[in-house]
């Protein structure tokens, strides 16, 4: 799937969402720390229902095993049926990707000229990806060098000069473990934008608190993000309210307003949805009909 489809069929999902009309329970963990993890997303929109049933082992690299690994269930949620099964680590870089370049494009100045992606790993590129596929020019930065001027090669985008340049883009992306803060307070200047996608969960960050205390600020959705996202530990030390967050659906049916100045910070808070993945799964199965030449496929 064109990483254009993917932000078409993720700026849908996150209003549909917003309109109350698909639903996504929470995500469920199942732990087996310090080994890893296990998470159930499931979502119902659109006529399916689905599930993604992903892991995250950080210890599997030293094995020659992937960190992140699993699947995408999608039925008919008419009458129950299996429709189809997807690779987890795609439908994810897809969404994620999508994401990332979506609020950057709502929520960053409409002048804004400069892209950056920080982590120049799998979603990392996918954002990095997306935003060439939308005809933006990019520039990678990464702790390890090698890997962003890889990336940058294969996708067409640049590396940065250094992390400081990366950090001065007109919209930038982080895409790191979150194991660091890459933004201590007063990194931003006014007018920038910040899609934070790394610090998807418990005890990551990429922001330090006081850095988003001066960001308008805005997420995915707040039950999840103030929970395990970026904006868990700032809510935590009582800098952030829940009235000071906005979700990125709100702002797309129009229901809420995005930035309101030139002069504005803004930050998105990515802690990944399910209905991102639903989103994906169905133009996946549809696009898998189109190529087909068929309506739909037959399992
Ligand atoms: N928000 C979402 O929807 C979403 C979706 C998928 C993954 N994630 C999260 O994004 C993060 C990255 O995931 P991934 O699958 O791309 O991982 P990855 O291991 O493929 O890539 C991470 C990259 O970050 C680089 N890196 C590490 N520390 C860095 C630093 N301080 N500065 C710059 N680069 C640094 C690494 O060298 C690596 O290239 C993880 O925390 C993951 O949980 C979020």
């Amino acid at each position: 799937m064109s990483p254009e489809r993917a932000v078409e069929a993720v700026r849908d999902a996150f209003v549909a969402h917003a309109r109350g009309e698909w639903t996504m329970p929470p995500k469920v963990y199942v732990t087996n720390y310090p080994a890893g993890d296990f998470r159930a997303m499931p979502a119902l929109g659109g006529g399916f229902a689905m599930l993604k049933w992903i892991n995250s082992f950080p210890g599997n690299p030293a094995l020659g095993l992937p960190t992140v690994s699993g699947l995408v269930l999608l039925s008919d949620a008419e009458n129950g049926q299996l429709r189809a099964v997807f690779d987890a680590a795609s439908v994810t870089a897809l969404r994620t990707g999508a994401a990332a370049v979506l609020a950057a494009e709502v929520l960053g100045r409409a002048d804004a000229r400069s892209a950056a992606v920080i982590g120049a790993g799998v979603n990392g590129q996918a954002a990095a990806r997306t935003f060439v596929a939308r005809g933006h020019e990019v520039a990678l930065w990464d702790v390890d060098a090698k890997r962003a001027h890889r990336a940058a090669e294969e996708l067409g985008a640049t590396v940065a000069p250094s992390l400081a340049e990366a950090l001065a883009a007109d919209v930038v992306v982080t895409v790191t473990p979150g194991h660091e803060v890459l933004l201590a307070e007063g990194t931003l200047a006014p007018g920038q934008h910040v899609s934070l996608m790394g610090a998807d969960g418990p005890g990551k960050a990429e922001a330090a608190g006081a850095e988003l205390a001066r960001c308008r600020l805005f997420c995915d959705e707040w039950e999840q993000a103030s929970h395990g996202g970026e904006l868990a530990h700032a809510v935590d030390a009582g800098l952030v309210g829940r009235e000071a967050v906005t979700q990125l659906g709100e702002v797309l049916t129009g229901a809420a307003g995005g930035r309101r100045s030139d002069d504005e910070i803004t930050a998105f808070d990515s802690t990944g949805l399910a209905i991102q993945d639903l989103a994906i799964a169905i133009a996946a199965f549809e696009q898998a009909g189109e190529l087909a030449g068929l309506g739909s496929l037959e399992l």
